[in-house]
Parts: structure tokens; C-alpha cells; sequence
């Protein structure tokens, strides 16, 4: 039988991450950031000084990284045995990872990396085309999004709560930017996988969205 598979899509700041894995906690099933693993190539090339223009070298560091997942309450993520949790979820981060996922040699070399992670009883996945390119046989699909604005306010408060200093029009314009590479790149652009539920979570509470999903899975 074939392994279920929740796929959640949407931009930067819908609520996706925290959805996803209250759902995967819910069901007891395995957990897929994607994100996270394009973010995770986003610092092994920063590290490494590479230009990311140089697509035959992005592509070599992207073959040669070994990455150590582990899905507890906290997504704890270790690249070349080293751990990078704390870097991940840095703006400059999101932004490098952004720009690199919008090669089709990236996605290619990262396909598998992700196809991996579906193991019974089931996979909760996490990203902006598992839906339409990773897991296109998922039974379950969902595109979760809100509005630029509350996007921004959210990823600032939860700066704010971290200590980290933030500016709000700065935030918004990030989300923009980063929003317009993902929906216009020609390869796997952010879109609404075909009979996806689509949610949009501006005004809905985490429970609301958690809820909302459930009821596609019953
Ligand atoms: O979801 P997150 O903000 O961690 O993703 C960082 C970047 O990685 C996104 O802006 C997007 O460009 C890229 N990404 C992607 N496909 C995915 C997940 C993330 O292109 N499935």
C-alpha cells in the first residue's frame, strides 16, 4: 500500500512549519521541512564562499552534503555532522536559499533527498511544490497562504520574541521579493497543486487551520 502523504504548500510565513508539525504530531506520522534543506545547501555554500552563479559548484556541494535530520519537538539539523539549527532560520539564509532553488540542476540533486523522507506510517511534508513535484500521488493536499502584511507581522513578533531586531516595512518587502522569485521561477514555481484545499490563514488561529485539515483527512 501506498505511504500517505500530507503535502502543505505556500509562501514564506503562512504558518505552514508550525501547522505541519502539530499535524505530524497529531497523526504520528514523519515530518518534512523542505525548506530546510534548501536552507541547509544556503549555508554550506556560504560557508564555503561559493558564488552562487556558479551553478556546476552549487550543484557539487549539493551532491556531496550529508544532512542528519532529527524531527523531535524541535527540528534539530546537522550538516556534514556539524549542527546548524540555530542558522536556519536566519533571513540572509531564507533569502541565499530562495535564490539557489530557482535552478532546476538544484531541485533535481535535492529531489531525492526529500522522496526519502516518506516512510510509514505516513509523511506531513512542508514546502512549495510537494504537492505538484515531490509528491504529486499525495491523496491529501493542501495550499496554505495569507496576506504579505500579517506574513511580516508574524515572522516580527516571532524575531521580536527571539531578541532579534527587525523592521517591519523591511520584513514585508523581503516576503515581496522573496514571494515574486518563488512564483515566477520557471521551474517548480509556487503554485496550488490540482484539487488542493486552499486555506487562508490571515484570520484563522493555528487551531482554526489544524482543524480545517483534519476534516480533508477524515
Ligand atoms: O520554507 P522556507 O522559507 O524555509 O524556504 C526557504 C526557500 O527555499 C523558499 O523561499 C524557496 O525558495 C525554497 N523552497 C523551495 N521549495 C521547497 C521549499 C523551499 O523552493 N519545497
Amino acid at each position: 500500500m501506498a505511504i500517505p502523504v500530507l503535502t502543505i504548500d505556500g509562501p514564506s510565513g503562512a504558518g505552514k512549519g508550525t501547522v505541519s508539525r502539530l499535524l505530524a504530531k497529531k497523526l504520528g506520522w514523519h515530518y518534512l521541512d523542505s525548506g530546510s534543506i534548501y536552507r541547509s545547501l544556503a549555508i554550506g555554500l556560504l560557508k564555503k564562499s561559493v558564488d552562487l552563479n556558479n551553478v556546476a559548484e552549487v550543484v557539487n556541494v549539493a551532491k556531496a552534503m550529508v544532512l542528519e535530520f532529527d524531527c523531535g519537538d524541535e527540528l534539530v539539523v546537522k550538516l556534514d555532522g556539524e549542527d546548524i539549527t540555530a542558522q536556519l532560520g536566519l533571513e540572509n539564509i531564507g533569502n541565499t536559499a530562495s535564490i539557489i532553488a530557482a535552478q532546476p540542476e538544484v531541485r533535481r540533486v535535492l529531489l531525492q533527498k526529500q522522496q526519502d523522507f516518506r516512510r510509514q506510517p505516513g509523511l506531513v511534508a512542508d514546502g512549495r511544490d510537494m504537492g505538484t513535484v515531490v509528491f504529486p500521488d499525495a491523496e491529501n493536499k493542501v495550499f496554505l497562504t495569507a496576506s504579505s502584511i500579517k506574513r511580516a507581522e508574524r515572522r516580527y513578533k516571532q524575531l521580536k520574541e527571539k531578541g532579534i531586531d527587525a523592521n517591519l516595512s523591511r520584513l514585508t518587502e523581503d516576503i515581496e521579493e522573496r514571494d515574486r522569485r518563488d512564483t515566477e521561477r520557471a521551474t517548480a514555481p509556487l503554485s496550488m497543486a490540482s484539487g488542493a484545499l486552499f486555506i487562508d490563514s490571515s484570520d484563522m488561529t493555528i487551531d482554526a487551520v489544524i482543524a480545517e485539515v483534519l476534516k480533508l483527512i477524515r
